[in-house]
């Protein structure tokens, strides 16, 4: 069983679906901390509600980013994490933070990277007309959003759709594959070559894959 850190900032729901995951058994991992630098996520209180210990780390901690991330390594280390999840955590890790975790801190991402790193990334995708979007796990390296991809996950972006309701597909999807991702991590069937994740053992998708809009039963698009 791996140890896990979850870093958080807002409504934890990433954090509810790993927590969901480890009491369904679907999830060899334990939660041993939370850390929050808002004192008023609710993530917060989905961990307490599971007797998970959190730990807040208010920004005004420290002002220099890497003293406040020794303070957030020290935490993890005090709690001998194997991995470090972010999970809507609102900040960005300093070099320093990744070289103590290195390979070792995941992140998920509402969005199918590399397309629209960075924030509000629903709204970059409705704006710019992309057909599908979804999420991404990644692991952290010294860029925003630049990791090696570990699992993607595709939803259709409608032509109805708002921030909201395109965050909302999303973040379904997100709830399916982080737990998964974790799982595989504690597996040990992650294999990283370069920016490739090699993911032991997995299974291919079968053809017809996906369009959107749905042309099979478009039927004047067939005769
Ligand atoms: C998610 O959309 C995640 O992809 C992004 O921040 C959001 C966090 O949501 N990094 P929650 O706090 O897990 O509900």
């Amino acid at each position: 069983m791996i140890r896990l850190g979850v870093l958080v900032s807002g409504n934890g729901t990433n954090l509810q679906a790993i927590i969901d995951a480890i009491e369904a058994k679907k999830l060899d991992a334990g939660v041993n901390v939370v850390i929050s630098n808002n004192p008023n996520a609710y993530a917060i209180q989905r961990a307490k509600n599971h007797n998970i210990p959190v730990e807040v780390i208010l920004n005004s901690t420290s002002s220099a980013r890497e003293d406040y991330d020794s303070i957030i390594i020290e935490t993890l280390k005090r709690y001998s994490v194997d991995l470090v999840v972010l999970a809507g955590f609102m900040r960005l890790l300093s070099s320093k933070f990744i070289r103590a975790f290195p390979m070792r801190i995941m992140n998920i991402h509402p969005a199918l990277l590399p397309a629209f790193p960075g924030l509000n990334v629903q709204k970059k995708a409705i704006d710019y007309g992309v057909k599908f979007s979804g999420a991404t796990v990644h692991f952290v390296d010294d860029g925003v959003d630049t990791g090696p991809i570990i699992i993607q996950a595709v939803v259709p972006v409608y032509d109805d759709d708002t921030e909201e309701t395109l965050a909302e597909r999303i973040l379904k999807e997100e709830h399916r594959i982080y737990p998964y991702a974790i799982q595989l991590f504690a597996e040990g069937r992650l294999e990283i070559k370069g920016r490739r994740v090699i993911v032991k053992d997995s299974k291919k998708l079968e053809p017809p894959y996906l369009e959107n809009p749905v042309v099979s039963s478009n039927k004047h698009l067939l005769k």
